[in-house]
């Protein structure tokens, strides 16, 4: 059972300037919730109840999220808005969360071992970074991967196949197929260029880790932009086999860029307007 999940969210988001000037971009809503509800949800529906977000200067919407807003709720109390906050109510209720605030951007590794003092030692941990949306009815990536993490006992990476040409933008695994859909990692690269990329299987925002990472990444040094990188120090585990990588069921959009941003809130608006439908039909 993983309970904890860590949400590297210290990013300045300057491909959504302006409207990342003062808003997190872990805010900006698709349709009608921030990107980070949907990772907490995700994380929730994967059992666990503990978040623990890394947050920086000018993050602090982020905390008043998951957070009661009295005045709200008096003004909505008995009116029949009062439905539309349940959701966001029923989150601060059934989880708790932490924060530390990263100082200096050095990337994901260093904003992962930030996070260190919010998740201990002592369990495997989830990694959710928020940009990453992620959709599969009622059965998450998240829930996926704590199935395979319980089948193998080590880390666990989400894949996908991606276009060659996209490949330099993502951490890239390659492998060994053990089972359907699940490889024995055995070479991982941030950024490659697509001649030298060891697969098309990309890694994308979702992670379940043994907690070993934290000295791994004290110890690693500036990689690919100069950035402490996960996969480096993820490179580690899997050079004594103790990386999975899982071929996930469902759909991920990448909301760390305009397109996939429209494409996710299309996505979720036919969602939310398929599941409206049914429950009219419903009644
Ligand atoms: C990060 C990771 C990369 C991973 C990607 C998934 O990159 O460093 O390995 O493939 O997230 O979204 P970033 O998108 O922060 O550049």
């Amino acid at each position: 059972m993983i309970k904890k999940c860590l949400f590297p969210a210290a990013g300045y988001g300057t491909r959504f300037l302006p409207a990342t000037k003062v808003i997190p971009k872990e805010m900006l809503p698709i349709v009608d919730k921030p990107l980070i509800q949907y990772g907490v949800e995700e994380a929730m529906d994967a059992g666990i109840r503990e978040i623990a977000i890394v947050t920086g200067r000018g993050k602090r919407a982020l905390e008043d999220h998951f957070d009661i807003n009295y005045e709200l709720e008096a003004q909505l109390r008995g009116t029949s808005k009062e439905s539309m906050l349940a959701g966001i109510r029923s989150i601060i209720n059934t989880c708790s969360f932490s924060y530390t605030r990263q100082t200096e951007m050095k990337g994901l590794g260093h904003a992962v071992l930030t996070g260190e003092t919010l998740i201990g030692h002592e369990d495997p941990f989830a990694i959710v970074l928020a940009d990453d949306l992620c959709f599969n009815g009622d059965h998450g990536v998240l829930a996926q991967m704590a199935e395979v993490h319980a089948r193998h006992g080590c880390t666990v990476v989400a894949v996908e196949e991606v276009p060659l040409s996209e490949i330099h933008k993502y951490g890239v695994i390659a492998g060994e197929e053990i089972e359907p859909g699940v490889y024995r990692v055995d070479a991982m690269v941030e950024k490659p260029a697509a001649e030298v990329a060891p697969s098309n299987l990309a890694v994308i925002g979702r992670y379940i880790i043994t907690p070993d990472i934290f000295d791994i990444l004290r110890e690693t040094t500036p990689g690919a932009g100069g950035e402490i990188q996960l996969t480096d120090a993820l490179l580690q585990q899997a050079k004594q086999g103790r990386v999975i990588a899982y071929k996930f069921e469902g759909r991920r959009f990448d909301c760390g860029s305009v397109e996939g941003f429209v494409q996710a809130t299309n996505f979720m608006y036919h969602e939310k307007m398929d599941g409206a439908d049914r429950r009219k039909n419903l009644r």
